[in-house]
């Protein structure tokens, strides 16, 4: 990786600051989970996400939805936050990042110590009964499927996930990460930008920056593009802040 280039690319974000960060599945590989694009590995290789994690299959099929959907979902469940969530969260406590905007369902930022994440896919945590509203945690619901589908509520109305599925409306909380990234320059850590409407924040953002182990459609763009690990290229920015900070 380029001394120079991590170098620059750690004034530039000084001198930005505070910045959104808009992260995908890519942050989440050296935690173990499989993002959804990278060729061979991705998990859509094998799957297809439109078929299973979407409205209709809980609604037609509830079977293929809650025996495979929801174990492509809790596969991951043990996952770890690894060094690029920990030093996101680092930066939003010395007030270089000012909130992530996430497509990942892996609770990993929260677990990581970020405050501020606004879960634009959703999250993994409970599942809402359809009938009171309420919410189950995921760990009893998993229980219920070995011997309910679709599993219900005390009160009887069928459980689904918090997860956005394809086919649902964008939660309320998207509204909130496309007025902040009008409003700061936006950082786009391990994301293809192949899936809308997230992709629509970085073409409202006055500045982007991505960190990306392949190139986007943003890229030309961007401010700054460095393609590699999210780990290795945060860990770099962040003894280049500690360097400039020991300068200023
Ligand atoms: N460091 C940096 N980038 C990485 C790393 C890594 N360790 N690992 C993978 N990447 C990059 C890949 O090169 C890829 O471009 O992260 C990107 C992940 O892209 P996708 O797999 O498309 O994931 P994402 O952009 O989050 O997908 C968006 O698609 O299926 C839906 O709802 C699902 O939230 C998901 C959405």
């Amino acid at each position: 990786m380029n001394e120079i280039m991590i170098k620059n690319t750690a004034q530039l974000l000084v001198e930005k600051k505070p910045w959104i960060v808009l992260t995908g599945a890519g942050i989440s590989t050296e935690s173990g989970i499989p993002d959804f694009r990278s060729p061979r590995t991705g998990l859509w290789e094998k799957l297809d996400p439109m078929e299973i994690l979407s409205v209709r299959t809980l609604q037609e099929d509830p079977h293929t939805f809650y025996r495979i959907g929801l174990s492509v979902l809790l596969r991951f469940r043990d996952a770890e936050p690894n060094d690029a969530h920990r030093v996101l969260a680092r930066w939003e406590h010395e007030g270089l990042v000012e909130g992530i905007i996430t497509q990942n369902i892996d609770d990993l930022h929260r677990q990581a110590g970020s405050q501020k994440v606004l879960e634009i896919h959703g999250h993994l945590r409970t599942f809402l009964c359809l009938r009171c509203g309420s919410d189950t945690p995921t760990e009893e619901v998993a229980e219920k499927v070995k011997s309910q589908i679709p599993p219900v509520c005390k009160c009887g109305g069928v459980l689904r996930p918090r997860v956005i599925l394809f086919g649902d409306m964008l939660p309320p909380v998207f509204q909130q990460a496309e007025e902040l990234s009008h409003q700061h320059p936006l950082l786009v850590i391990g994301s293809s930008l192949q899936v809308s409407p997230a992709n629509y924040l970085p073409s409202q953002a006055p500045t982007i920056g991505i960190i990306n182990r392949e190139p986007t459609p943003f890229d030309e763009k961007a401010a700054f593009v460095i393609h590699g690990g999210a780990v290795e290229i945060l860990t770099a920015l962040n003894t280049a802040f500690k360097e400039l900070g020991r300068k200023q």
